[in-house]
């Protein structure tokens, strides 16, 4: 499963969870370029194996597959005692894996998987438009995308926290969304309270994540004042913005941030994105790569810092 390189003292090693398409990929690239070692983790160990020899032919030759399916325990158990043996250290994390949270219904004009060019001369909004027409919320994907989103990114980062306290400069970064900006919760209530990193918990996360889901089956999104169109998605990266923010003021060894990409064309948004996975992937690098002396429990939102809200 894993190749042998070699390590000199000072290399910096890199985990990037989702490593196999879209923009995990590319900061996969990215970062080996820049003269990390990454270790490229994704679910199915055929096509992570073959992403990592894509970016082998590139030149880039300290690049290694480890599995990992992050809603999985044992697997995020593996990788942790994987690393820890290998390297005892982790600089960088990228928790990049993430899922839609909806059930996507077939476009009878654009298929399943349009081409990019298919949204030619559409903005961005127009673009999303066409996603939210073209899929369905159930109760079972929404569980999906908490449980994947946030709970799996929050395991991810328990188990691999202890190694990058081994480091000298460890840092997270959490791919998060625009989707999961504040301003769209429509309850001041719930918006103020998970702005309120001071006296929010990660127990006061779960109970608002149960209550979500609870609204979510009863049908009482809207009455609580949840996020419209795509809200487990946007639920579940509002909630890994704050726990981000938690954690960051819990370990001021460390710089752990959010970043939004931008609309990108990969799979989930089913292609209709503006910027390409690379330069999608770039504004995610680039706050992977900030000075050691740079923002800890901060949001950057394609490139420059910005307000969680
Ligand atoms: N594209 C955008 O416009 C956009 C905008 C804002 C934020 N983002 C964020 O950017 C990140 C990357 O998304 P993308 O656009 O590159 O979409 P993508 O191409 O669909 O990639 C999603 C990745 O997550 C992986 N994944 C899903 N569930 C997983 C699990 N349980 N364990 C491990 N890996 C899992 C997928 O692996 P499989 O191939 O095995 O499914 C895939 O590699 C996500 O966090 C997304 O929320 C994207």
């Amino acid at each position: 499963m894993e190749g042998t390189i070699p390590m000199s003292s000072n290399t910096r090693i890199a985990v990037v969870t989702g490593g196999s398409k879209g923009i995990g990929l590319e900061v996969c690239k990215q970062l080996a370029a820049s003269g990390i070692t990454v270790v490229l983790t994704a679910r199915d160990e055929t096509r992570g194996t073959a992403a990592v020899e894509q970016i082998k032919q590139l030149g880039h030759s300290d690049v290694i597959f480890h599995q990992l399916d992050i809603t999985d325990a044992s697997s995020v158990a593996r990788l942790s005692d994987f690393l820890k043996s290998r390297f005892g250290k982790l600089d960088i994390l990228v928790n990049n894996a993430a899922t839609d949270g909806i059930e996507h219904v077939i476009d009878p004009v654009y298929g399943v998987m349009p081409g990019g060019e298919t949204f030619d001369g559409m903005d961005a909004h127009q673009r999303t438009v066409w996603m939210w027409s073209t899929c369905r919320e159930t109760h079972e994907k929404a569980k999906q995308g908490v449980q994947t989103n946030y709970y799996g990114t929050k395991r991810v980062t328990e188990a691999l926290l202890p190694l990058l306290q081994s480091s000298s400069d460890g840092r997270i970064v959490n791919v998060s969304s625009n989707f999961g900006l504040l301003r769209l919760f429509r309850s001041e209530d719930l918006k103020n309270e998970l702005n309120n990193i001071d006296n929010l918990t990660e127990e006061r996360l779960d109970e608002l994540l149960d209550m979500f889901l609870k609204d979510f089956e009863t049908g009482a999104v809207d009455a609580r004042g949840w996020p419209a169109e795509f809200s487990a998605y946007k639920v579940a990266k509002a909630a890994m913005n704050a726990y981000s923010r938690i954690l960051a003021k819990r370990h001021p060894e460390l710089r752990i941030n959010c970043a939004h990409p931008g609309y990108v064309r990969t799979d989930i948004t089913r292609n209709s994105g503006i910027l390409t996975p690379e330069e999608g992937a770039r504004n995610i690098t680039s706050v992977v790569l900030l000075p050691e002396d740079g923002p800890t429990g901060a949001y950057f939102h394609e490139g420059p810092q910005a307000s969680f809200v």
